[in-house]
């Protein structure tokens, strides 16, 4: 084991011990609010991490103190060397985790087991199979849904991610509680974000305020339990007495949590952000390559880490898309 260095510091004082990994911009879904319509420019293969390229740029950051790795994408199972990749990533000393669509998880669950994944992220906008080719573009729902009992029957921790937005799935905010009453799964609200090419509307977000609005309008205040939640979360997290599963809310647009933010972002052509919003990004797969030294371009990276969303401070700064059309769309980034 190599030697600890000092940890990732900012100059808030925020501690960066969560890595987030972009594996692949594929994927095999096309989620309106994530890929643009006319699709995105893939950057060619060779720009794009290798297996032990990604390996290697992991290990520097668990010399800095990372204690989380999280694979995302695009749709990180659609990587062929997937496997190769989770094997090396699991000889390190962190917690491994992923967020996947779940379409083709099922084929992956006895290597996730063997790297000691336990936690799995599964993005589920609705619960309807009509609408989930509306939103996906894809009729792969009832593949999406089976594979969601199938993780809870082989052990895995569930979440799922639904992206809430107004006039597509707002009205299902009380069918995703009442599954978790039988499902031991988190269920999370996340609040429509806008990205490059994702046609977002301030209009089409729907409100931490709103969405506890519809749950008390269900179920009586002692029926809704505030749970603690974890350090550096992001959400704000509720069960509903007697229910097996628990439900979260994570409203970056109007609830912002950036003051206990513990994450940076790797994306697949191996540049870091250190921001979801980040316009700017320091290429480490290059400095890689050229057999730099990676500890000042990191050291960079976070040192200029903004207060709150990459400087959008207020939500007129956030809501003017000239901010978001510099920044990455969501499948080139990393969810
Ligand atoms: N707004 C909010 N969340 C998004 N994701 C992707 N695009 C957006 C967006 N525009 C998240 C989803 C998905 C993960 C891969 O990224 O929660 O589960
Ligand atoms: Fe694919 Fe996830 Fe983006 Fe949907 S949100 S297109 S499943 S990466």
């Amino acid at each position: 084991m190599d030697q600890l260095k000092s940890p990732l510091i900012d100059s808030f004082d925020r501690h960066h011990n969560y890595l987030r990994i972009s594996l692949t911009e594929r994927c095999n879904l096309r989620c309106s609010y994530c890929m643009p319509v006319d699709g995105v420019q893939l950057s060619p293969a060779e720009h794009l991490m290798n297996a032990s390229e990604i390996f290697s740029i992991a290990k520097t950051f668990v010399k800095f103190g990372v204690t989380k790795i999280r694979l995302t994408g695009g749709e990180p199972l659609v990587r062929k060397d997937f496997q190769r990749i989770l094997e090396l990533l699991s000889t390190l000393d962190v917690e491994l985790s992923l967020t996947s669509n779940a379409v083709s998880i099922d084929r992956h669950f006895q290597q996730l087991k063997k790297a000691r994944v336990k936690t799995i992220n599964i993005s589920l906008d609705t619960l309807n199979a009509e609408r989930f080719h509306d939103i996906t573009f894809r009729n792969y729902f009832n593949r999406v849904y089976q594979n969601i009992f199938k993780l809870i029957e082989e052990g895995f921790i569930v979440k799922i991610n639904a992206v809430l937005m107004r006039g597509v799935n707002e009205d299902e905010i009380l069918d995703f509680i009442a599954f978790t009453k039988d499902q031991p799964v988190a269920f999370r609200f996340i609040e429509f974000m806008p990205f490059d090419g994702n046609q977002w509307k301030r209009e089409k977000t729907v409100s931490y305020q709103e969405i506890m609005e519809k749950v008390q309008s269900a179920y009586s205040t002692d029926q809704i339990i505030r749970l603690q939640d974890a350090p550096n979360d992001t959400s704000k997290n509720y069960a509903i007495k007697g229910h097996k599963g628990t439900f979260a809310i994570i409203s970056t647009v109007t609830n912002p949590f950036c003051d206990q933010c513990n994450r940076i972002r790797l994306t697949a052509n191996g540049k870091l952000k250190n921001c979801l919003f980040s316009q700017k990004e320091n290429d480490l797969l290059t400095a890689l390559r050229n057999k730099e030294d990676l500890e000042p371009i990191i050291r960079q990276n976070i040192n200029k880490k903004f207060e709150i969303r990459s400087g959008m401070r207020s939500p007129e700064l956030f809501e003017d898309l000239k901010h978001h059309q510099q920044n990455r769309s969501m499948i080139t980034i990393g969810g």
